[in-house]
């Protein structure tokens, strides 16, 4: 895309606006990617000034992901897929496995993220981000061919985390069993808040949930930023949530007890 006129041009052949634009480099959490309802509104994804491509809007009703770890001699392991709950472009909740998820649709998911891996030779984790349309399909959205947001859960809710199989195949060792550890497994996301100091709210937590297993990685914090992850597991799915939620909140500074 050259400019806005390409944008309209596109929508025109996909049947209207709206339509997403993205940067071809560089985006992440939903940075670099417009959702556009009117031509005005593409102008401003050009003014950035980077190349950016165009995609159709997909209904989807969910957005999953199916993560799966391969090591150079062939051998692939494939975790549950999972359902992925963005706010304003950014991860937000990881949900293990995906709730209501159709059986045959959740296998379809993981052959095809095998697939894609053996066919572009990947060595190590891919996460292929699906949306899972009004219509029952899945499309595929993003790979990223590394341990992803979608599969950090792995790490306090599965036998073997994304991690600890990823550095496997990449020494090609046997891997590790992929399994769940709980029926749910939920992450959340800790964004910054308005408070750089999180300590005494960490303190909060973790005596709050003795359960709750919290992930910082040292950054600075500023509004919005990813600076940490949270996972909680167990039977209850509404429990689950919930713990994890609360600490998320808390942590941000959005919920105060
Ligand atoms: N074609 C599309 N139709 C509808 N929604 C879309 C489309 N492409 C992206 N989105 C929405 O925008 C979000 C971010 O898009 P995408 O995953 O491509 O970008 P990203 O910024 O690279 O994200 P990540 O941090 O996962 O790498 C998606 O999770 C989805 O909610
Ligand atoms: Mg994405």
């Amino acid at each position: 895309m050259a400019d806005a006129a390409d944008a309209e041009a596109f929508a025109a052949e996909v049947g209207g606006f709206p339509i997403i634009l993205k940067t071809v480099r560089g985006g992440y959490d939903g940075k670099g990617v417009w959702f556009v309802r009117t031509p005005e509104d593409a102008h401003e994804a050009f003014l950035a000034g980077v190349q950016v491509l165009a995609e159709e809007k997909v209904d989807f009703v969910r957005e999953l992901a199916a993560n799966i770890v391969r090591s150079p001699h062939g051998q692939a392991v494939a975790y549950p897929v999972v359902e992925s709950r963005q706010v304003d472009g950014v991860c937000d909740t990881v949900i293990a496995p995906a709730p209501d998820l159709d059986e045959e649709l959740a296998g379809q998911a993981q052959e095809l993220a095998l697939r894609i891996a053996k066919e572009l030779d990947v060595v190590g984790h891919l996460a292929v981000e699906l949306f899972q349309t009004t219509d029952g399909r899945i499309l595929v959205n993003e790979l990223a061919m590394r341990p992803h947001n979608s599969g950090h859960w792995t790490q306090d809710g599965a036998i073997t985390s994304q991690f600890a199989n990823h550095v496997r195949a990449v020494l090609d060792l046997p891997l590790g069993d992929p399994r769940p550890r709980a029926p749910w497994t939920v992450m959340c996301n800790v964004l910054g808040g308005d408070y750089p100091d999180m300590y005494s709210a960490y303190l909060h937590c973790m005596a709050r949930d003795p359960q709750l297993k919290i992930h910082m990685y040292g950054k600075d914090v500023k509004p919005g930023r990813k600076v940490g992850h949270v996972n909680t597991y167990g039977d209850d799915l509404d429990d689950v949530l919930e713990r994890a939620r609360h600490a998320a909140g808390y942590l941000r500074g959005t919920i105060v007890e």
